[in-house]
């Protein structure tokens, strides 16, 4: 058989095996063996496509493997689960950056005459660069938000989205003449230069001007906004590699990316929805900076509070518990101790659930990870509607430093998550909500969950509280 003809062959494999591998992301019982199949398909696709082209260099791949397998090994081994977004907001400037140095590359092996360039090939290699660039720079400022290197509030100036649609015009303009010889043509004279001179010069700008961009476009969002923003960057990371992909006809490489971009934007969609807010909302809205909204008007209002003695009465002589995990959880890393009291109160005969709302958290997957890390068995996890369903029929609802997702302001279409889907735990017998105090979650407004009859506070920090609670149960 032709090498030709085995190199699509293996990418044909490769193609199914990320197909499949992502399928099997969509379930926690089947992630990892999706992660490791997706894995296995990049590796038959980076093994296959070296042997298939002339590398001139082997020492420097080989080098290239080992350093990079090392940092990312070691990275993902240490890495705290907290942390996963910054670590997921690295990894895709990194594919950014790498598209838009292969489309640098690509432009210089052309001989560095953009206009010059054959239409269709010009055309990718702009976008490539751009979109890469983009990435790139983005991805640098949303890592150092998240891991608080630079501000997470958002950054804001007089005029600032029309200098940005004044950069990407001017930007376009650049990438257009660098592809077009007819815009090279027209632009080059009011430069004073030729069509052709103009390549090199215009080049720099464009990288330039894309990398500015990146950090214009991310700078005005809330910190804690920066999980959407970490998936939209991620699907941009993906296209620029499809794009790459085109520029060297690598066909892997546009199936790979295309993948990678499809998925970065359904999950953003998903976030957005779950949070009842638009793209745009996300992209402009300078909301979500924690602690930036003092719209609370907390402790006010009595609430009737218990200490962990009572808490554990009230679990331990339920029928049914259903137990809701929120950002809290993952801030004490209480996942264990919680485990803990589940299996105590199971052992005494009580049915234990665990409602996850799919933006618990501060990433998509949170509760899932955290749950998964303490050998929560994954029949257990109910998602919103299915364990909504339910809450009526629940005895207790024991919430562990979650707020939003069960604040039931978002019926009240004034409120600023109206619309949220939220877990209507109201609607159980008796609803325990395990927080330090009254203070708002992320949406930074007041909960009226917290003064209702049949809402006990359990004040505290996650983790001691609920050693406290591992405690009394066993005694109760
Ligand atoms: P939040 O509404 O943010 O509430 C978390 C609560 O945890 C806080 O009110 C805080 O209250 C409590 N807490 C913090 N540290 C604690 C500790 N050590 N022990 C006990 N409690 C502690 O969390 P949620 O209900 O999970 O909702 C998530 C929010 O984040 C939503 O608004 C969502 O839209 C947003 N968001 C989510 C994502 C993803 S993808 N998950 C991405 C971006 C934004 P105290 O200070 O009183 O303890």
């Amino acid at each position: 058989m032709e090498s030709t003809t085995i190199t699509q062959i293996a990418y044909l494999i490769s193609a199914v095996l990320f197909v499949s591998g992502i399928k099997q992301l969509s379930s926690p019982a089947t992630a990892r063996s999706g992660n490791a199949r997706a894995s296995l398909a990049m590796l038959l696709a980076i093994v296959v496509t070296l042997l298939d082209h002339e590398i001139l260099d082997w020492t420097t791949v080989v080098a290239a493997v080992v350093a990079g397998a090392a940092i990312g090994g070691i990275l993902a081994r240490y890495i705290q689960m907290t942390a996963m977004p910054q670590l997921v907001a690295v990894f895709n400037g990194f594919g950014g950056g790498a598209s838009a140095a292969v489309a640098a590359a690509e432009f210089l092996r052309a001989g560095g005459s953009g206009p010059a360039l054959e239409l269709g090939v010009g055309v990718t290699i702009v976008l490539g660069t751009l979109i890469g660039a983009v990435t790139f720079s983005g991805s640098l400022i949303a890592f150092g938000k998240l891991q608080g290197v630079v501000t997470g509030s958002p950054v804001t100036f007089p005029l600032q989205k029309t200098l940005n649609a004044l950069l990407f015009l001017g930007v376009l303009l650049i990438g257009a003449s660098l592809a077009h010889v007819g815009v090279a043509n027209s632009v080059a004279p009011v430069v004073g230069m030729t069509g052709l001179e103009i390549s090199g010069p215009f080049f720099a700008a464009l990288v330039a001007g894309a990398l500015i961009l990146g950090v214009l476009l991310v700078i005005p969002i809330g910190g804690a906004d920066m999980p959407v923003v970490v998936s939209l960057l991620n699907s941009y990371s993906g296209i620029a590699a499809a794009t790459t992909g085109f520029v060297l006809n690598n066909y892997i490489l546009i199936i790979a990316g295309s993948l990678v971009g499809a998925a970065g934007l359904i999950l953003t969609q998903l976030m957005c929805k779950a949070m009842n807010r638009s793209l745009g909302n996300v992209a402009f809205g300078a909301f979500g900076t924690e602690g930036q909204t003092a719209r609370a008007k907390t402790g006010q209002r009595p609430v009737r509070d218990v200490d962990a003695e009572q808490a554990a009465m009230v679990l331990a002589y339920a029928g049914s518990v259903a137990v809701v995990p929120g950002y809290g959880l993952a801030v004490a890393q209480a996942q264990h101790e919680l485990k803990k009291v589940c299996d105590l109160l199971e052992d005494r005969g009580v049915t234990v659930r665990f409602g996850v709302h799919p933006v618990a958290g501060r990433m998509p997957g949170h509760m899932n990870v955290l749950l998964a890390e303490a050998d929560v068995s994954y029949d257990k996890l109910l998602d919103l509607d299915d364990i909504n369903a339910e809450f009526d029929s629940t005895d207790v609802v024991l919430i562990v430093g979650a707020n939003d997702v069960v604040n039931p302001a978002a019926r009240d279409p004034d409120s600023v998550i109206a619309g949220m889907p939220i877990l209507d735990v109201d609607k159980a017998r008796t609803v325990i909500v395990m927080k330090r105090s009254l203070s708002p979650g992320f949406a930074g407004i007041d909960n009226d969950l917290f003064y209702m009859d049949n809402t006990l506070m359990f004040f505290g920090d996650a983790k001691d509280q609920m050693s406290e609670l591992v405690k009394e149960v066993r005694e109760a």
